[in-house]
């Protein structure tokens, strides 16, 4: 009997698109964790105090029966003050963040609009929700109105606007400013994910979203896995939307919650952001550096992509320079739209000026 999983697996294979799980080795050009947070003796030393107290190892059931921690309600009311929102939930993950506002918040007959390049699970949650959903050219404002207009034109209830704030694999930046006006213009709610900004853009580090923070058509979704160094997101929103997702949202209600640890160290992780600006300072510095090493027409941020082309091409160019020692990645279709293979450049503090120079030279 043929195996239909070996079968597709043998056809990525032939494809070179078959992924695999490798041991973390060399210079970290790749991670998230661009503060360096996810090793940072303070969270660390808070986090084994914590433990050692006697904190629960386990949150021991969802948010609604007996896994509700002080530690969750405290991250909560330091993350809704320390971003300026009315209030702010925690989730396990920024994934499962996404698809707990995307299926809860838009009803049926609602209809979502969505930048092409908006992250796989934001994508996810769209297509699992009541509310239909158009796409629109990336960072392209006219056919985001466009969209809307088509979409009122034929009967929408609510519409919402889908975006990041730094787009995960292009490192370019939405225009937040005039899709937030057009919102407004239109009556429409604006869902921004900040995976890439928090903690590295915006004033303080909040997120480029911060400056509009506290609108009632604005939701936010921070995640914590990457320049917090930690793991979940944060969902800011305003008491009501919070209150109905605790109520409504499935994949809050039938999950346990995460562990007190975890909410935590995100809250130390927060922390530090609002403490540690210098961490934020020398990452620009960075930054600027590998901008000028890497030249890039799309990226102004930490994520530079360096543009290959087909799917093979750069998996070889990435498996040569990890042989010499840099942890960096090839991102392949279906993450990139085809013809697009890149290598994805993630500047953290993690690396030196020194290891920047040395990346360039090997690329050369
Ligand atoms: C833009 C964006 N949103 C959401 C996520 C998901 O977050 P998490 O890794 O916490 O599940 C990611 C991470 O891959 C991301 O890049």
């Amino acid at each position: 009997m043929t195996n239909p999983f070996q079968e597709k697996l043998t056809t990525l294979s032939q494809l070179e698109k078959r992924r695999e799980l490798i041991p973390i080795k060399g210079i970290d050009f790749s991670s998230n964790d661009y503060l360096g947070l996810a090793h940072h003796d303070g969270i660390r030393q808070c986090l084994m105090d914590a433990l050692a107290d006697g904190m629960a190892l386990g949150s021991g059931g969802s948010r609604l029966l007996r896994g509700n921690h002080p530690e969750h309600e405290n991250l909560e009311s330091f993350a809704a003050e320390f971003f300026g929102a009315e209030a702010a939930l925690y989730m396990a993950t920024g994934y499962l963040a996404n698809v707990c506002v995307f299926t809860t918040l838009p009803q049926r007959g609602d209809v979502i609009i969505v930048d092409e390049l908006e992250h796989a699970s934001a994508k996810e949650g769209i297509h699992a929700s009541l509310a239909k959903s158009i796409k629109f050219a990336h960072n392209d404002v006219q056919a985001c109105e466009d969209a809307i207009k088509r979409a009122r034109a034929n009967g929408a209830k609510d519409i919402w606007i889908a975006v990041e704030s730094v787009y995960s694999m292009d490192g370019d930046v939405a225009p937040l400013d005039e899709l937030l006006e057009i919102a407004d213009r239109h009556g429409a709610y604006l869902i921004v994910d900040e995976a890439h900004a928090t903690g590295v853009h915006g004033p303080g580090g909040k997120g480029l979203a911060a400056v509009f923070e506290g609108r009632e058509n604005l939701i936010v979704v921070h995640t914590c896995g990457k320049a917090l160094g930690q793991a979940g997101a944060i969902v800011t929103c305003t008491t009501v939307m919070k209150d109905y997702i605790i109520n409504a949202a499935r994949s809050f209600i039938y999950t346990t919650a995460p562990t007190p640890l975890s909410a935590l160290a995100v809250q130390k992780a927060l922390e530090v952001v609002r403490d540690e600006p210098e961490r934020r300072e020398q990452l620009h510095a960075l930054i600027q550096h590998a901008h000028q090493k890497f030249p890039s027409d799309i990226s102004t941020t930490q994520i530079i992509p360096l543009m290959v082309g087909e799917d093979g091409a750069a998996f070889a160019l990435a498996k040569q320079l990890q042989a010499k020692g840099f942890d960096i990645r090839a991102i392949r279709t279906p993450t990139v739209p085809k013809g697009s293979a890149r290598l994805r450049l993630s500047v953290t503090l993690n690396v030196t000026t020194d290891d920047i120079d040395a990346l360039a030279s090997a690329y050369e």
